[in-house]
């Protein structure tokens, strides 16, 4: 389970989240939503221990071990995996190089490069995209819809127990939609991980459907509500559920 605890998070000397709180409970479907700049992504940077992103106060706990100072690569191997709102391009390292070297790290064993292979290949079958991909440099040279399939390569190899989606139906076309959202909604279905979920969709809650949404606004939650959360945001926008600065930063 993760917990965090009245995390103040800056970048560049700018205050993004104040005593922020959030908790999600394993096999957890979480989401937040808030207007642009409302700090959505640094969350999720933040949990991956991004260097731009500072913690100036507050806890992240993961299940009961304090994880503030862990690098990045500890956090990966506890469970954690970022798909990104924009996925970066990596030059110079290929997709089945990264997944070998990550899974050997993970398991501390040798992989068995012909399983290894054969699975790669009916994941790419699966997601619709060229076994090509397999060899490619990560993102390099790849589409906006092209790179969040690629990463969901990832995903189904690494097997992480605790998903951040940022933005995951950004840039895809409605067949990728389509094939995306279903492949996560299987993953879930097969390994129950806790996913957390960032989106201004709510198409995606058809697929992922979120135990709880939280709205976020002057760096914390504002709201938590069920699904039906969704639907008065849809019509209404977050406006319904601004609050003062003063009620926040006091
Ligand atoms: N490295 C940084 N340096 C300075 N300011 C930053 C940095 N990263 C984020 N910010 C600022 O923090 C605020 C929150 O950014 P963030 O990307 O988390 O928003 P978001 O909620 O994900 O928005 P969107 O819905 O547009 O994706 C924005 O005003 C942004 O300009
Ligand atoms: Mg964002």
């Amino acid at each position: 389970m993760l917990k965090i605890e009245n995390l103040t998070i800056s970048a560049n000397k700018k205050i993004i989240l104040k005593d922020f709180n959030i908790e999600i409970k394993d096999k957890e479907i979480c989401a937040i939503m808030g207007s642009n700049g409302a700090g959505k992504s640094t969350i999720c940077k933040a949990l991956l221990n991004d260097p731009n992103y500072k913690i100036d106060k507050g806890k992240i706990y993961y299940n009961d071990k304090l994880i503030n100072d862990y690098p990045t690569e500890e956090r990966a191997k506890l469970g954690f995996f970022l798909l990104n709102q924009t996925p970066i391009a990596i030059s110079g390292v290929t997709n089945s190089e990264m997944l070998r070297l990550a899974l050997s790290t993970k398991t501390n064993e040798a992989v068995d490069i012909l399983k290894f292979h054969k699975e790669l290949k009916e994941i790419c079958q699966k997601l619709k995209i060229p076994k090509e991909f397999i060899h490619r440099d990560i993102n390099s040279g790849m589409s906006g819809g092209e790179r969040k399939k690629n990463e969901l390569m990832h995903l189904w190899m690494l097997k992480p127990n605790f998903l951040i989606l940022d933005e995951i139906d950004s840039g895809l076309d409605v067949d990728s939609f389509k094939i995306v959202l279903s492949s996560i909604k299987e993953y879930y279905e097969k390994y129950k991980p806790s996913i957390l979920i960032v989106t201004h969709n709510t198409k995606v809650f058809k697929y992922l459907k979120p135990h709880t949404i939280n709205i976020l606004q002057n760096g914390k939650i504002s709201k938590t509500g069920d699904i039906s959360l969704a639907k008065t945001i849809d019509e209404s926008g977050f406006e319904t559920f601004k609050i003062s600065e003063n009620e926040v930063y006091e």
